[in-house]
Parts: C-alpha cells; structure tokens; sequence
C-alpha cells in the first residue's frame, strides 16, 4: 500500500515555487517510510482542520493481524517531520506489541502535533475523531502520552474505534491497573528463570517512577512478599506510597536506586533507562518494567545478557495496558482481560526460552517471535475494506 494524504483541500497551500528545504524534508520523511528499516508501513495518514488547528498523523504499520490499534499522542514537536517519525516508530512498535500480546491487531500510532496543556480543545479532538472514522475501522485509536481518558470520550462521539474510555462511556477507563498486572507476571517468569520459583517472595526489588502504573506494581510486589525500594522525582507520588505502606523504602534518585543491592529493577518512569552507565552500575540481575522503549541504544541489550542480566522486554511486559483497551472494542470485562493480561507470564517465559536457546538476547527474541506470528497469519484483506 502507498502513502494516503488525507487533508482539508480549502487550506492547502499550494505553492509552485515551494521552498527546497521543504521539498527536501518531505522527500526524507517518504523516504523513511518505504526504507525497509523502517517497517514498510501499510499507510501513513496526515490530517488538518483549519478551524480547529488540527494537526496529525496517523501511521498504519499492519494490519496482518487485524485493525491496526495504538494510541493518540498529543506533544509539541520540534517538526512536522519530527512528528512523522515518532508516529512511524511508535506504529511499528505497536505491530510488535500486539503480536505478542495474543492480540488479533496489527501496529497503529496517532501523534497530534500541538501543546495539550493550551492547544487542544473539543474541536480539535471531534475533527481528530472524523479522521480516525475515515479510516472506516482500519484504525483504533487509545490514550498515549498528552491524551486522556475523558478526551477518548470526545473522541469517540465521532466513530466507533476509540478505546480508552471512561467506563460511563462503554470503556475501561485507566489501563495501569492491568499494565502493573502485566508487569508482574512479567516479573514473575523472570524470577522462575533466574532463582527457580514463580515468586519475587524474598526478593529485593527497586522501582524507578511510581506514578500510575508503578503504584500499583508495588501493591502486587508487597502481596506477593517481596521487600520494595522506589524513588521518583514526584515527592507527592513518593509520599502516596510510603503513607499506605510505611514498610517501602525510599533512595533520593534512580542513580542512588541501580546501584542500591537489588535482584530485581524495575524501570517505570521514562524511556531509555538502560543506558551504559546503568547498566554497569546494575546490582539486579532482573530488569523488568513498565517504561517504553527502556533499551538507551541498539546493544544495551547485549550488555545487559553479557553481565548475566535477564532483561524482560519492555514491549512484551507492559502489554496489559493494550490488552485492556483491546477488550473494550467487545463490551469490557475486566476479567477476561485480566486472564489475558496473565498470560504475559507464558509469553515472557517462552521469550527467556527461546532466548537460550538461539543464543541471542530476550529482546532480540521478542522481535523473532513477534515477526514470526505476524507472518505465519494471511493478511485479513478484510481490513482493507471500511466496515
Ligand atoms: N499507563 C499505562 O497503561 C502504560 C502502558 C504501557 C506502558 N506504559 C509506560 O510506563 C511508564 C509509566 O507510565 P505511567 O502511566 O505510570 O506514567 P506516570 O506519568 O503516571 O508515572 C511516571 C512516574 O515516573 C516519575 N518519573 C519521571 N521521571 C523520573 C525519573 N527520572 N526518576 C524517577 N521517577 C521519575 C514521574 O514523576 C511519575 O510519577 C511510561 O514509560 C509509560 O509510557 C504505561
């Protein structure tokens, strides 16, 4: 499939003399997305609404394995060709994701270019959700970064593929509760490759960032018997911790908690958290966490597997989220997805497996078996087609 450029025709803003570095920066965003290195995504969506000020991109990577499902992030680019490239990473990521979260979903990324706090309006959000229904199904949209609960409720007034509501409006509302589920059972298979036993029971474990998802990751770890260290840059969010469990320690930052004797680190507060130095300083011989994209640069991963540390992949563990808005698309019901979230702990488990014995890294694993399930499955051609 080729590139779709869907845009309001009264705006545009042709101009026979264009600028070159304005042709030579759409020249390298289509290049981006037809190198084979960057995914060969299915259709890349860019959107504008004049009275609104929208303006978006929606990247389609697959959909292999079913409509393409991923969330709506709404940040303040540096560029326009910035944006382009997040959403085409962040889609592939999501094809990755979905696979090995059992999901019949392939890969999909929104980005609305703009400042939440001051740009984004009712509006804007209904005129995003008219272009999320051109798509006719092929797109599912969520929450991501800058986008909420309560503006998937707006969103979703204009079609029927938004997820990430409240529950008042069909939804599941806030996806933590089974990304931190997720997280654990994660945790949990790492445990029974490293020491043996299913358990963290006994185990020391650190957690940088306990925010949504990393609360309720320390409730699991304290029910299971796990003794929990945490750090983060919020003294609210620390103080929420320590006042409903006075038993959890505290270090000052995540520097102070790597190198804090740990068995497991558990990364929940931003992406590229493993980067050199980290790892180095690792005391945890277990990293597993909630945060994306966790690995700093390509490598780190060996790194980590060279000092005898069993990385849990980021994508494969914190899938729970995903799962959740997954569900919603079917009448939500918390406990199938949660049985659903649960086997995040077969999927790590086959990943460390496979891991040992093509003698490469979990991660590296993790992208095998994604890509192997994306292309064992026929393209549904059906979601070519509007529903
Ligand atoms: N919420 C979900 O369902 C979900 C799903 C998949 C992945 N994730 C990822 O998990 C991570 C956490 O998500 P969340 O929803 O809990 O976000 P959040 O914003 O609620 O929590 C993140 C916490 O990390 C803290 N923090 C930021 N920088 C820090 C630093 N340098 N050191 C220590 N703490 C720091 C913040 O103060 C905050 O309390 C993010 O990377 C997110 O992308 C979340």
């Amino acid at each position: 499939m080729g590139v779709t450029t869907v845009t309001d025709v009264r705006q545009t803003d042709v101009r026979p003399t264009a600028q070159p570095a304005a042709v030579r920066e759409t020249g390298s965003v289509i290049a981006k997305l037809f190198r084979s290195e960057q995914g060969g995504h299915e259709q890349v969506v860019l959107c504008q609404d004049r009275d609104s000020g929208l303006k978006a991109v929606i990247a389609i990577h697959s959909t292999a394995l079913g409509p393409a499902l991923g969330g709506t992030r709404f940040f303040p680019y540096a560029s326009d060709e910035a944006a382009v490239e997040d959403a085409l990473n962040l889609a592939r990521g999501m094809s990755y994701k979905n696979a090995l979260a059992g999901l019949d979903h392939g890969g999909g990324k929104a980005v609305i270019i703009g400042d939440p706090d001051t740009g984004k309006t009712e509006q804007l959000l209904l005129a995003y959700g008219r272009f999320v229904a051109s798509l006719g199904g092929r797109y599912v949209t969520a929450c991501d970064v800058g986008t909420y609960v309560a503006d998937m409720d707006v969103v979703a007034r204009e079609n029927r593929w938004t997820t990430g509501r409240s529950p008042a409006n069909g939804g599941a509302g806030d996806s933590s509760v089974l990304t931190a589920w997720g997280v654990f059972q994660g945790m949990r298979a790492a445990a029974r490759v490293q020491w043996g036993e299913p358990t963290l029971r006994g185990r020391r474990v650190g957690i940088a960032g306990v925010g949504k998802v990393g609360k309720h990751l320390v409730t699991h770890l304290l029910d299971d018997g796990a003794e929990v260290v945490v750090t983060d840059v919020r003294p609210s969010a620390v103080e929420a911790i320590t006042d409903k469990h006075p038993e959890v320690g505290v270090v000052g930052d995540a520097e102070v908690l790597v190198r804090t004797p740990l068995d497991v680190y558990a990364p929940c507060a931003l992406g590229g958290a493993l980067d050199d130095a980290t790892v180095g300083a690792l005391t945890a011989t277990v990293v597993c966490g909630a945060a994306n994209n966790q690995l700093a640069h390509p490598g780190v991963e060996k790194d980590l597997a060279g000092r005898g540390i069993l990385y849990a992949p980021d994508y494969v563990v914190n899938a729970g989220g995903v799962i959740q808005v997954a569900d919603e698309l079917h009448g939500f019901d918390f406990d199938r997805a949660k049985a659903k979230a649960t086997r995040i702990f077969d999927t790590t488990l086959a990943i460390f497996e496979r891991a040992a014995a093509d003698g490469v890294p979990p991660a590296v694993a993790a992208d095998r078996l994604a890509e192997h399930r994306m292309a064992e499955l026929t393209p549904s051609a059906q979601w070519l087609r509007p529903q």
